[in-house]
């Protein structure tokens, strides 16, 4: 039996998929969370689809060893590559980051001109363009890799001319088509979206999943009546696979606010 008081695991290849563990906190603050980064493993980004599905099923084994409730994958990559998989696996819900994602993107458009960016992984899946078509077989959709943003993130380049020139590189195919909408479909990208801005200007709607992922989230325990009632505070509980006191100061940025502490725990 899944008890309501029980945490919700979250997890991604590093520390980018706190920007959903932020939403969450913000959209469900009575439920209590344990958060894993793959520090040792990240990048999934290049790696191939089996490896990613291998290290999220360990992870996920992990997160359900601990006791929690549901499991959202904060990472597109890993969504792309094993959400299929541990939904059949898994006997607790699993939520990604791709639909939520590609429902807000198709409400956002206007003409239906919707640019894609993410790892190289997410990038070859097809899982956006996936997503998207379902819900409007019409789109025109234009996707494209844009793995140097993650290191720039990593590095807290958020505004450095270098970080400009890659982004007026990587985004001038988007801007050439006309886009109106663009999806940040990789964790680390919300935290440029200022610069996303303004290169493409104001008429291109940016698209971050962390928010519809954390609004899927509390629909699905909804659903099954696995809301939490708790009134008091909630916790979150942070593990690394390596290097816990880097986490930690980049935890900072990605939440926006100081954790207590990072326990370490080695998989594979
Ligand atoms: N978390 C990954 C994603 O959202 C980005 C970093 C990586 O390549 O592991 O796709």
């Amino acid at each position: 039996m899944v008890d309501a008081a029980a945490p919700i695991g979250v997890f991604d290849s590093g520390i980018g998929g706190l920007t959903v563990a932020r939403e969450l906190m913000r959209q469900l603050p009575a439920e209590n969370l344990i958060y894993f980064g793959d520090t040792a493993r990240v990048p999934y980004g290049p790696k191939s689809p089996d490896t990613v599905r291998r290290y999220s099923r360990e992870i996920s084994h992990y997160l359900r060893d601990r006791g929690v409730k549901a499991l959202v994958i904060a990472c597109n990559t890993a969504t792309a590559h094993a959400l299929p998989t541990l939904q059949a696996e898994e006997p607790i819900p699993v939520i990604g980051v791709v639909e939520p994602g590609a429902r807000a993107a198709v409400a956002a458009t206007r003409g239906g001109k919707i640019g894609v960016i993410g790892t190289a992984g997410t990038i070859r899946s097809g899982a956006y363009e996936r997503a998207i078509r379902a819900l409007r077989p019409a789109a025109e959709i234009i996707a494209r890799p844009a793995p140097l943003f993650v290191p720039l993130v990593e590095e807290g380049w958020l505004d450095h001319p270098a970080a400009r020139l890659v982004a007026q590189e990587y985004l001038e195919p988007f801007r050439d088509q006309g886009v109106d909408t663009l999806v940040l479909g990789c964790t680390h990208y919300p935290l440029l979206k200022p610069l996303i801005a303004e290169v493409l200007g104001p008429d291109v709607a940016l698209i971050d999943s962390a928010e519809q992922t954390a609004a899927e989230a509390r629909r699905v325990l909804a659903s099954k009546q696995l809301l939490s009632s708790a009134s008091g505070r909630s916790r979150q509980l942070y593990v690394a696979s390596d290097a816990p006191d880097q986490f930690l100061r980049m935890a900072e940025r990605f939440l926006g606010a100081p954790i207590d502490g990072v326990e370490t725990h080695t998989l594979g």
